[in-house]
């Protein structure tokens, strides 16, 4: 896959708050990841790290957003994504949804899991309770945002995934485990 190539045409056709390099980073995870089950994007926004995903992988793609928030970009809508994804000949499965609420009716196995929704703590913790028993054997979760600006999520990250889980790199603020 040209990594490269990649980023560069989603930088230019779908705005958002990552660098390439987090978008780069995105994609050599979804492709270190298992060959089987859902690849699962929390916060979609504007559709950014969806594409990264979708560009990276053949199996299905879901995404996850309230679509309530309005952003320094304003404010996204399913059919924003829809159409931010189009333009790349991109498609994913989005959800209008929490990511804190069940999902035992959509999801079953998931080879990998981006997280990047509301930076704290208490809803890092519901998101990990929530999704980690869905996660295959060797699967692999990244999470948009570590950094210090976000004490509680750093230290919830390091407390649930960094002790227990692969490290799998830090590339700006994206960073990546693998399931042992
Ligand atoms: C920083 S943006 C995501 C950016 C996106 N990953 C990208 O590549 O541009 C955070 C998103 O998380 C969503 N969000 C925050 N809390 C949520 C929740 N509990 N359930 C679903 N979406 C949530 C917001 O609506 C917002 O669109």
């Amino acid at each position: 896959m040209d990594y490269d190539y990649w980023a560069e045409r989603i930088e230019k056709n779908i705005p958002g708050l990552m660098s390439q390099n987090e978008v780069k980073f995105i994609m050599r995870c979804v492709k270190s990841s298992p060959r089987k089950g859902y690849c699962v994007n929390l916060g979609t926004y504007l559709g950014k790290s969806t594409a990264a995903i979708c560009a990276a992988t053949s199996q299905e793609v879901i995404t996850m957003d309230t679509f309530k928030y309005t952003g320094r970009l304003g404010q996204s809508s399913p059919k924003l994504v829809r159409a931010n994804l189009a333009k790349l000949n991109l498609n994913a499965n989005i959800l209008v949804h929490s990511t804190s609420a069940k999902v035992s009716s959509i999801v079953r196995k998931v080879s990998f899991l981006f997280i990047d929704t509301h930076h704290t703590a208490r809803q890092l913790n519901a998101e990990l309770d929530i999704w980690l028993p869905y996660m295959a054997a060797r699967g692999v979760i990244a999470l948009h945002d570590y950094h210090r600006k976000y004490p509680g999520y750093v230290t919830t990250i390091d407390t649930r995934l960094k002790k227990h889980w692969e490290f799998l790199g830090l590339h700006d603020t994206v960073i990546g485990f693998r399931k042992p």
